[in-house]
């Protein structure tokens, strides 16, 4: 399934003792959907989680809203499966966990650039120097989280889709030197580990972290959302579930899911 290329890496991730097991794929169609198709086909035994899912390349690689995600070799891709059982059980868990996500996914891209220029586009698009560097798409199923990530590392940009090479960067461009994606993962395993437990056990450094990276605050941004059928207004940052709150000229919002279409 993989070759041994990948196997320092693997051992460095399995060595820190969080994961327990690592799947890699030379080229699948989805990692969400590999993570699926492994954990739901037999009885799901949750003290096997949390698992790791990493392909070299993705046929469908997916993104938020349906969309599809550029999946070349370069892009790091990967999902991790985190029993939902273990982590907090309110309702919103789910915004949270997606920006406790991003902001590990930011932590892990400040070690290799600039960490000033690491922001967090709400919910949790991880954006450098202005440009989008990462997305993440979770799902759930079965008491399961499934946290995907594409953090783009080393691309080639020549081959890029244009609306892709004019709106995004990697790692490399932003360190202007190839930077492994393998080096990168092992890196994300652990600011991944640290952010999620910190915030399952209740610490709350993760809002202030967060708040620090927000690309939106103070801009006036277009959301739409379940809440928001097209709002207009300044974002004023989130508040301590995760919410996203905007100002407009008749009142704030507070938003728990939605899509920042623009901001200026
Ligand atoms: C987005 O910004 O819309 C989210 C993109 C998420 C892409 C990653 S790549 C690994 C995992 N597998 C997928 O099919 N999607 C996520």
């Amino acid at each position: 399934m993989h070759s041994n290329l990948h196997q320092p890496a693997i051992d460095a991730i399995l060595d820190h003792g969080w994961i327990r097991d690592v799947q890699w794929y030379a080229e699948i169609d989805s990692t969400n959907l590999a993570a699926r198709r492994a954990l739901f086909k037999s009885t799901l035994d949750h003290s096997t989680l949390p698992l790791l899912f990493v392909a070299d390349r993705q046929t469908s690689g997916r993104g938020r809203y349906q969309r599809q995600w550029w999946s070349p070799e370069g892009c790091l891709m990967l999902t991790l499966a985190v029993s939902s059982h273990s982590l907090l059980n309110r309702p919103e868990e789910w915004s949270q966990l997606a920006l406790v996500s991003g902001l590990a996914v930011a932590n892990a891209v400040a070690r290799f650039a600039n960490s000033v220029e690491v922001q967090l586009k709400w919910p949790n698009d991880v954006y450098l120097a202005g440009k989008k560097i990462a997305g993440i798409l979770i799902e759930s199923d079965a008491k399961v989280w499934l946290i995907g990530i594409g953090l783009n590392v080393c691309m080639d940009w020549s081959s890029a889709p244009s609306e892709i090479a004019s709106k995004a960067t990697c790692v490399s461009t932003a360190c202007g030197r190839r930077v492994n994606s393998k080096v990168v993962l092992v890196e994300l395993m652990e600011e991944l580990q640290r952010s999620l437990e910190g915030w399952r056990s209740g610490n709350l450094d993760w809002q202030t972290a967060w708040r620090e990276r927000c690309l939106l605050t103070g801009r006036v941004i277009h959301v739409q959302g379940a809440e928001a059928k097209g709002i207009a207004g300044v974002c004023e940052g989130i508040d301590s579930q995760g919410r996203l709150i905007v100002r407009d000229e008749h009142r704030v919002h507070f938003l728990t899911a939605g899509e920042v279409l623009a901001f200026r």
